[in-house]
């Protein structure tokens, strides 16, 4: 059900991520920033250019530390029964998600519950109607995601991802001009935002253990699982 919601961008997937000189010649976001708040926004976000960066500021956030050490434990505990009846699929070629098992959940114990209360008043409109089942996927530590768009027929203006269990790279890419790219580092028990622009013109994915950077700097990719919550299109 959840291969719906993706759609992979054909043209962004023959790009090579791996040109180290990328990185060299991007440059940091705090640059063109004044105000208490840019350095923190640079620990999470890094990107080709500025004009770029200035494209998805504000429709991006990355809330590190957004959940304790022990609300991951009780929500790992909580998906992994859903989870482990799966198989991790990894040989569908077409798919915009490779090494990954999902499942979806629609009731939560009293601490899940209240994560995800916590998720939606800082992600959503508070009158936004939302996709009632919480999707939750497990990549395998050899698992990544292409670029790719969520169906715009079946989700709305906002995607809002818990990570668990390890750091991860986001990559956006604009879907016109595929030489430029912005990273989102989801740090471990973050939580990121991905809202209209961002979510409408720009492809998402996770990148795989291999090219797994963030501004230069080797971010190992074990087995990560995301909890991700989305509205519904108005
Ligand atoms: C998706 C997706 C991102 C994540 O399932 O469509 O982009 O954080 N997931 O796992
Ligand atoms: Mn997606």
């Amino acid at each position: 059900m959840m291969a719906l919601l993706i759609r992979v961008s054909k043209q962004v997937q023959r790009k090579s991520f791996q040109n180290p000189l990328l990185y060299r010649l991007s440059s940091e976001c705090s640059a063109s920033r004044k105000g208490p708040e840019s350095k923190e926004e640079c620990k999470w976000m890094f990107g080709s250019s500025q004009e770029i960066l200035a494209v998805v500021r504000g429709h991006v956030e990355v809330r590190q530390n957004f959940i304790s050490e022990e609300e991951e434990n009780v929500l790992f505990k909580e998906v992994e029964t859903g989870l482990r009846k799966k198989r991790y699929e990894f040989d569908h070629w077409d798919d915009a998600i490779h090494g990954y098992r999902e499942t979806e959940r629609l009731q939560w114990g009293v601490t899940c519950e209240s994560v995800l209360r916590r998720v939606r008043a800082v992600a959503f409109p508070e009158d936004s109607p939302l996709l009632g089942p919480v999707h939750v996927l497990d990549l395998d530590k050899d698992g990544y995601i292409k670029p790719h768009i969520d169906s715009v027929k079946f989700c709305g203006s906002t995607i809002a991802g818990l990570s668990l269990l390890s750091d991860s790279v986001m990559r956006l890419t604009p879907e016109n001009k595929s030489t430029d790219w912005v990273d989102l580092l989801l740090s471990r028990r973050s939580l990121y935002i991905l809202r209209d622009d961002a979510r409408f013109k720009f492809t998402h994915g996770i990148l795989k253990d291999e090219e797994s950077f963030f501004s230069g700097q080797k971010v190992p990719r074990h087995r990560r699982i995301s909890v991700i919550c989305r509205n519904l299109p108005v």
